[in-house]
């Protein structure tokens, strides 16, 4: 199967609902699935399409500070899962990211700490994906739901000479 990943786009939401509401053990909350269409509506979102253009994922990302993201959402449809598509739009996403400046980047997940076959999965590609636990939430989303978050740090396009790590590290040599 040939996968095109878009450019990030805004005005999508109607393609993305499908998933979301096909994925019933990540997203199985009615008002926080409302909420989340109305914010990937707004919100620069990727897509990955099959050959057909049909949506297979998607990945919405929020600017939180000029150099800080997050995922805010994120989802491939379930017959898709471990083909390489979260991968792919992540890759594009960060591509995007590092060139407007961007540094660091978030995602807040459901925490190891309440036991959960679905979000194990979800952890183990954000690990997989370079992501590090920084700090668990207990009560963000309320007690049934602890909060992990986690970040990544990335690699430096187009940031100001001073704080490219290499140019750090040149300082530090010379
Ligand atoms: C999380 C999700 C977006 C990942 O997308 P994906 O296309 O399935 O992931 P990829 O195939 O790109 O996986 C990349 C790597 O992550 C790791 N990974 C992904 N899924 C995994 C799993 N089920 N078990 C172990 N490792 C996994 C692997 O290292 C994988 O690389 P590999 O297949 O070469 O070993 C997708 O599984 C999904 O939609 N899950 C349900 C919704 C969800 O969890 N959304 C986020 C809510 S916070």
């Amino acid at each position: 199967m040939t996968i095109r990943i878009d450019e990030p786009a805004t005005g999508l939401a109607s393609e993305c609902e499908p998933i979301l509401r096909a994925l019933p053990d990540w997203f199985g909350i009615e008002q926080s699935i409302v909420q989340y269409v109305l914010d990937i509506e707004q919100l620069p979102t990727i897509i990955a399409r099959d050959e057909s253009g049909a949506a297979a994922g998607f990945m919405s990302i929020k600017q939180h500070f000029p150099q800080a993201a997050e995922l805010h959402v994120l989802a491939v449809r379930a017959e898709h899962h471990r083909r390489g598509i979260g991968r792919a739009m992540l890759a594009k996403a960060e591509q995007w990211l590092a060139t407007q400046g961007v540094h660091i980047l978030q995602v807040k997940t459901l925490s190891p700490s309440r036991v959960c076959e679905a979000y194990e999965r979800t952890r183990m590609f954000y690990e997989a994906m370079g992501f590090l636990p920084l700090e668990e939430f207990p009560k963000l989303w309320g007690e049934r739901n602890p909060c992990l978050l986690m970040v990544k740090p990335l690699e430096a396009h187009g940031a100001p000479q001073s704080i490219r790590p290499a140019a750090i590290g040149a300082r530090m040599r010379g």
